[in-house]
């Protein structure tokens, strides 16, 4: 695991875009692992600068996103569909066609989960997953369990997630309360994981994480084991850790 640490929230959002960026520059037909949250807004608007600035290119690139709510419609705003568009597909070259998240309307989950799995499956391997940090420790939307999932599956979101979350609804009770995610087991499986994780209201969590026993009862803790792990994280968010 190696730490990036930054001053602050721009300061990681620049320095996690440029490593995705090299990425790109290094295979310009890469698959890459996307995330939603408020944590990576920052990295797309630096990715979307590079390639409105003519030195990115995302024609070749293809996408493999973490999660959906269970039941949004993409037009639904609050979609991880609807974000990926607003964040980062509409601004950027990428061919849409290449663009992939879990089918948040198909009501069958072990429907959705296995055909999203074919979907992982068809690209070979993804090369870079980006992540954010839940507060209760969950990536993509794997929550504390008493197993690490291995692969895309429903989950119910948890209490602390559904809190977390309804900031961006117009109540508690348009959360949705299930979502489809990629397993911890294929998260695992990318060749590089890039973390972004800001604030103080991370660090005790960013500790337990990684500074604490390999648990899926705190399912980032697993990335202890991956060996290309790279933590972009700032002041406030490290400010547990000597
Ligand atoms: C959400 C997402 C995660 C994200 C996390 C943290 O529920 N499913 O992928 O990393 O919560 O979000 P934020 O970056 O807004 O703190």
């Amino acid at each position: 695991m190696r730490i990036i640490r930054t001053k602050n929230y721009d300061d990681m959002s620049k320095k996690a875009a440029d490593l995705i960026a090299s990425v790109i520059l290094l295979k310009p037909n890469c698959v890459l692992g996307l995330a939603t949250g408020s944590s990576p807004i920052g990295t797309y608007k630096n990715l979307v600068k590079m390639y409105k600035d003519g030195n990115l290119d995302f024609s070749q690139v293809k996408s493999v996103n973490l999660d959906e709510y269970k039941g949004l419609p993409r037009d639904n705003e609050q979609s991880y569909y609807y974000f990926m568009h607003d964040n980062l597909f509409s601004h950027v070259n990428i061919d849409l066609k290449n663009t992939h998240l879990p089918n948040g309307m198909e009501k069958n989950s072990e429907k959705a989960c296995k055909e999203y799995d074919e979907v992982i499956a068809s690209m070979n391997g993804v090369d870079m997953q980006l992540l954010g940090l839940g507060h209760d420790g969950h990536i993509g939307f794997n929550e504390p369990n008493s197993f690490f999932d291995k692969t895309t599956h429903c989950v119910n979101l948890t209490q602390m997630t559904i809190e977390a979350n309804k900031r961006f609804f117009a109540s508690i009770d348009d959360v949705p309360k299930q979502a489809y995610t990629m397993g911890i087991g294929t998260i695992m499986a990318a060749k590089m994981v890039i973390m972004v994780v800001s604030g103080k209201d991370k660090s005790e969590i960013l500790k337990k994480s990684f500074f604490g026993p390999v648990t899926p009862e705190v399912p980032a803790s697993i990335l202890q084991f991956h060996p290309n792990f790279i933590l972009v994280a700032d002041e406030d968010a490290l400010s547990l850790i000597e």
